[in-house]
């Protein structure tokens, strides 16, 4: 029997070659290979390299050579055949029954590319056509070049049940049906797929076109209409872009994973061209083993509303079984109600590098999901943190890896829940009356999406005097907890520093400047705090360096106006969003009721905007 090369390459990337070698004898990691001592010859100094990329082991002093097939035949002694069911068991794959069907299927498959490249061109013809204009400037309108448009192949699928399928008659409607591009409901006429869509090319790691994704130009249901799974596309198995993201990735050794297509788009376009998108569905294994082939530390970055940092921790969840050592998921939150492409046309191609630098860690990750997953105020639900947390590192299957989650949350979890010893031993050397003494444990409230608060270009000053403020002021930032939980910075550092003031707050219930500024020291946020100190563009009371002996009153008034401040800014977006509505009501029906109201907000406003003057017009207290 005749296995196809596509089912024996599929084979061979199912196989993680060095862990197949590495069985037999001792692999080291060097740079993006792996060394071995040869084993088909005697030698000290290793000069056997493993490239799982490629796939392939080459001796640099024997001169051996081959994939997968080759080391289970040469260093395992198996039959050619025997080797393939061996790796065949190993990958999960079911070895083709020596059937004439086999044959068949290959030649299906040969088939359907050529049809889906047909339709390929006939979109593209269409997208440039008369009938095209909308979508070409539905492109324009969204900031996609022309250089963009070729790149990604965007065609369009004109509004018609049979357009299509008079079009590509040639190739046969039963294929056109397979291939995805018609509908056939029990006997009736088979119809376009496609109508009325911008139409987006799914592309294998050869860069066959596979499958679509199609795009309402307008509102409505579904936005995104995508190809069924078919003999050549199987959704779970591909990722958006991979042909293009995987040559960048070997040149940045990065690989970023967004939710949409467009987000992938509009990354490659402003010059992050490493990035690759799963279709619609949580991510897989495979795709993660497939991620892994690329880079160690994918970067996933997932929307910051709910749906997306679900999507980001189910990713999470998956990859603990899979684990292996140096191989783990990175994660980016993006600021909430924005994807990347959002983010890219408010902030800037900066903005969203400054996030993908500095990433979380996975362990990162699942700590914070499971610490904001519900309140801890009660013996019960702290006990009830840790058992998730033990859950979690028990599906670890590399036991090394488990060991060290299992310490790195352990640390945490104290940190949070039992004094450290520099507590206790400032606890001694200040004894504090017991009455001062409030609970240590503060209520961690879910996070509530509707509730957060990007901090924009018009806030960020702000902002920042605010966090400036809380170094200075640390006392008051338990005081404020909810709403600086609310907070999201578009930039990393600040969203860091800010974690890191809450978490220390959480911990200690009495703290100075300069306590503070000790255990931040020990974090990556101390330069930026530092620099928030420093900062003379800051002037608002609470930024203002304490007297020695500081007069209450003048503490009082800082502690006063920080607070005002943290109002200011967590209330805006709501009052403009509720002014933007109410004006959109006046402007659709004038009525008494509705100007009022929006007389009202925009009073409001004006109130605010007055207060924060107010705040930053420093008269002499002391
Ligand atoms: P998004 O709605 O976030 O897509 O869905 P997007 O790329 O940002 O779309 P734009 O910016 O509104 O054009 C993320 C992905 O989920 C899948 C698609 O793969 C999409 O890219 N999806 C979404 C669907 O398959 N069907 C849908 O109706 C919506
Ligand atoms: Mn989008």
């Amino acid at each position: 029997m005749a296995l196809s090369p596509q089912w024996l390459d599929e084979l061979r990337s199912r196989t993680t070659l060095s862990s197949l070698i590495g069985r037999t004898v001792k692999v080291q990691k060097a740079g993006r290979e792996f060394k071995a001592c040869c084993p088909f010859h005697n030698e000290k100094t290793p000069s056997f390299t493993i490239n799982d990329e490629k796939g392939f082991y080459h001796c640099f002093g024997c001169g051996a050579h081959g994939d997968a097939i080759r080391w289970m035949t040469d260093q395992r002694g198996l039959s050619f055949m025997d080797a393939v069911k061996d790796l065949a068991a190993e990958a999960q794959l079911v070895v083709p029954a020596p059937d004439p069907r086999t044959a068949q299927r290959q030649e299906t498959r040969a088939t359907l590319h050529d049809v889906m490249a047909a339709a390929q061109d006939w979109f593209v013809t269409q997208f440039n056509g008369i009938e095209g204009a909308h979508a070409r400037e539905y492109l324009k309108n969204r900031g996609i070049s022309e250089t963009t448009v070729r790149a990604f192949g965007f065609g369009y699928a004109p509004d018609s049940r049979g357009h299509l399928k008079d079009a590509l008659s040639d190739h046969g409607v039963d294929q056109l049906v397979e291939a995805g591009l018609l509908i056939k409901v029990d006997d009736r006429e088979p119809y376009d797929r496609f109508r009325g869509r911008l139409m987006i090319p799914i592309r294998d790691p050869r860069g066959r076109v596979i499958a679509f994704g199609g795009r309402l130009l307008s509102e409505g249901e579904p936005k995104y209409l995508n190809s069924p799974d078919t003999p050549l596309f199987d959704k779970g198995r591909t990722l958006y872009n991979l042909d293009k993201a995987s040559p960048a990735a070997r040149q940045t050794a990065r690989i970023l994973v967004v939710e949409g297509y467009m987000d992938a788009i509009a990354l490659a376009q402003a010059g992050f061209q490493d990035v690759v998108a799963p279709l619609g569905t949580a991510l897989t294994e495979h795709q993660i083993e497939r991620l892994w082939k690329m880079v160690e530390a994918p970067i996933l970055c997932f929307d910051g509303d709910n749906a997306g940092q679900k999507a980001a921790m189910r990713a999470a969840l998956r990859a603990l079984p899979i684990l292996r050592p140096s191989y783990s998921l990175n994660f980016i939150a993006l600021p909430k109600g924005q994807d990347p492409d959002d983010l890219l046309r408010s902030a800037g191609p900066q903005a969203f590098k400054a996030l993908i630098d500095q990433p979380q860690t996975l362990a990162d990750k699942i700590w914070q999901v499971e610490l904001n997953a519900a309140p801890l105020n009660t013996p019960e639900s702290k006990a009830g943190l840790k058992k998730r947390l033990s859950d979690h590192v028990r599906d670890i299957a590399d036991q090394d890896i488990a060991q060290h989650y299992r310490q790195e949350f352990q640390e945490r979890y104290e940190n949070v829940f039992f004094s450290r010893h520099d507590n206790q031993a400032r606890q001694k050397q200040f004894p504090r009356p017991k009455s001062t003494f409030k609970s240590q444990y503060v209520s961690l409230t879910p996070m509530d999406d509707t509730k957060s608060v990007l901090v924009d270009g018009y806030s960020m000053r702000i902002a920042k005097a605010i966090l400036g403020g809380l170094i200075r002021h640390p006392s008051q930032i338990s005081k404020h907890f909810e709403e600086l939980t609310m907070l999201q910075f578009p930039d990393s550092q600040m969203q860091g520093l800010l974690s890191e003031l809450i978490r220390t707050a959480m911990r200690k219930e009495m703290l100075d400047m300069q306590g503070l500024l000790t255990i931040l020291e020990k974090t990556d946020c101390y330069n930026v705090a530092k620099g928030l100190l420093r900062a003379d563009a800051l002037n608002f009371t609470f930024n203002r360096r304490l007297p020695e002996l500081a007069p209450s009153d003048f503490v009082e008034r800082a502690h006063h106006d920080l607070a005002e401040a943290i109002k200011v800014i967590t209330a805006r977006p709501g009052l403009e969003a509720a002014l933007a509505e109410a004006t959109r009501r006046v402007q659709e029906n004038l009525d008494e009721e509705s100007y009022a109201e929006q007389q009202r907000l925009r009073k409001a406003k004006q109130e605010f905007h007055e207060r924060l003057v107010e705040l930053t017009q420093i008269d002499d207290v002391v």
